[in-house]
C-alpha cells in the first residue's frame, strides 16, 4: 500500500510517501522558520497562507523525485490534530480533496502519534511497551505506549513545554527564533560554568513538569548580571550552559522515573527538542547505568516532517481506520482518546 503522508500543523509543510513493502520511499520539508522569524514565533495566519501556497508544489516535486505519479497512491494520511486550527485545515481540505478525487481511503493523524512512533520507522526500531518522552514547541509529556493507539498519560507540564522555554529563554538571551537549537550552540561554547539553576518539581512524586520557574530564575539572573555590569560574552554562554544542563537533568530524571514506575525498560524521545545533542548524551549515559535504553527518531524525523504522518496513516488504513468527507480538524486532541489498533 502506497500512502502520502502531509503535515501542515504549525509552521512546517511536510510531505512524504510510505509504502508498507518499501517503507518510506521519500520525504520533503519546507520550514517557515525565515517567514516567522521577525515576528519571533508563530503567526497563525501566516503559517496557514504559507501552507496553501507550498503544500502542492511541495507534492509535484516529492512525486517527480521518485518519478511516480499521483494515480500510484492507495491511500492518503494527513495531520488532523493538534496543532493551528487554519493551518491544520490546509492539509486536511488537501487530503480529503485528493482522497476523493482519487477514490482512495484518506485517515486523520494525530501529530504527537507521528512523533512518538517515527523511532519505528527505523531499521533497529524499539518494540512496545516503551515509555515515550515528547517534548517539542508545544508538549512535554511522557506516555505508556503499550501498542499502537495505546497511550497511558504518565505525567505532563504544568505550564510551558521544554521546547518553549528553550525559546523563551534563548528570545532572552538575544539569539534568533525559534531559538532551541541557538541556545544549544551557543551553551556548547561554555568554558567553565559552576551556576546551579533550579531543577523544577525533582523534589516532588509525580512526573510532571514545570519550566515556567526556570523561565523566570534566567530573566532575573540575565538583569542581574546586567545591572552589575556583568552582561558579557562569556556570561550569556554560561546562562544558556546552566539552563540547558537544568531543563536536561529534569528531563533525564523524570524519565528514569518512568522507566521505574512502569517497570519498562525501553524509552522512546520524540518531537524537536530531542534533537538536543546534550539531552541524547545524557539519557544514553544514565540509561545503560539502568540497563535500558533510549531510541530517536533519526535527526531530520525529530521535527515536524510528513514521514511520520505518512508512516502512522500506513499503520491505520491498513487496520481498516479511514474517515469520511468532512470539515473537522482537531486543534486539541488528548492522545489517549485514540483508537487502539
Ligand atoms: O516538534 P517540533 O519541531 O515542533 C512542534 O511540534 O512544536 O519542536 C520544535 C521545538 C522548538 O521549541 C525548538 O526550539 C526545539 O524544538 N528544538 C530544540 C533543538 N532543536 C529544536 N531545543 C533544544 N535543542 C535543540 N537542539
Ligand atoms: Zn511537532
Amino acid at each position: 500500500m502506497l500512502v502520502l503522508g502531509i503535515e501542515t500543523s504549525c509552521d512546517e509543510t511536510g510531505v512524504a510517501l510510505y509504502d508498507t513493502d518499501l517503507g518510506l520511499i521519500a520525504h520533503r520539508v519546507y520550514s517557515q522558520i525565515a517567514l516567522h522569524a521577525p515576528y519571533g514565533g508563530v503567526v497563525p495566519e501566516l503559517a496557514s497562507r504559507d501552507h496553501l501556497e507550498k503544500v502542492l508544489p511541495l507534492i509535484q516535486a516529492l512525486l517527480a523525485e521518485v518519478q511516480m505519479d499521483l494515480s500510484q497512491l492507495q491511500g492518503i494520511a494527513f495531520t488532523q490534530g493538534p496543532g493551528l486550527v487554519g493551518a491544520l485545515f490546509v492539509g486536511a481540505m488537501l487530503g480529503r480533496s485528493l482522497a476523493m478525487a482519487l477514490g482512495i481511503p484518506v485517515v486523520g493523524v494525530h501529530h504527537m502519534e507521528g512523533h512518538l512512533l517515527a523511532p519505528l520507522l527505523m531499521q533497529d526500531a524499539p518494540t512496545f511497551p516503551f515509555v515515550g518522552l515528547l517534548v517539542s514547541g508545544g508538549h512535554t509529556q511522557l506516555l505508556l505506549a503499550t501498542a499502537v493507539g495505546d497511550y497511558q498519560l504518565l505525567g505532563e507540564t504544568v505550564d510551558d513545554a521544554a521546547g518553549e522555554a528553550f525559546d523563551k529563554v534563548a528570545s532572552m538571551l538575544g539569539l534568533p527564533y525559534p531559538g532551541g537549537p541557538e541556545l544549544a550552540e551557543l551553551a556548547a561554547t561554555c568554558v567553565h560554568c559552576d551556576w546551579k539553576f533550579p531543577r523544577p518539581m525533582l523534589d516532588r512524586p509525580g512526573l510532571d513538569f514545570s519550566f515556567s520557574g526556570l523561565k523566570t530564575h534566567c530573566r532575573v539572573w540575565i538583569e542581574r548580571l546586567q545591572k552589575q555590569a556583568n552582561w558579557n560574552a562569556s556570561t550569556r554562554a554560561q546562562t544558556a550552559y546552566a539552563f540547558e544542563r537544568a531543563v536536561v537533568d529534569t528531563l533525564r530524571i523524570k524519565c528514569l522515573r518512568a522507566l521505574e514506575q512502569t517497570s519498562v525498560k525501553n524509552l522512546v524521545v520524540a518531537g524537536g527538542v530531542g534533537a538536543n545533542q546534550y539531552l541524547r548524551q545524557q539519557l544514553t549515559t544514565h540509561l545503560a547505568m539502568h540497563s535500558a535504553r533510549v531510541y530517536y527518531p533519526p535527526p531530520e524525523l525529530c521535527t515536524d516532517n510528513g514521514a511520520m504522518i505518512a508512516f502512522v496513516g500506513t499503520l491505520r488504513l491498513q487496520a481498516g481506520q479511514s474517515i469520511e468527507l468532512g470539515f473537522n480538524v482537531k486543534p486539541r486532541w488528548p492522545m489517549e482518546s485514540l483508537d487502539v489498533l
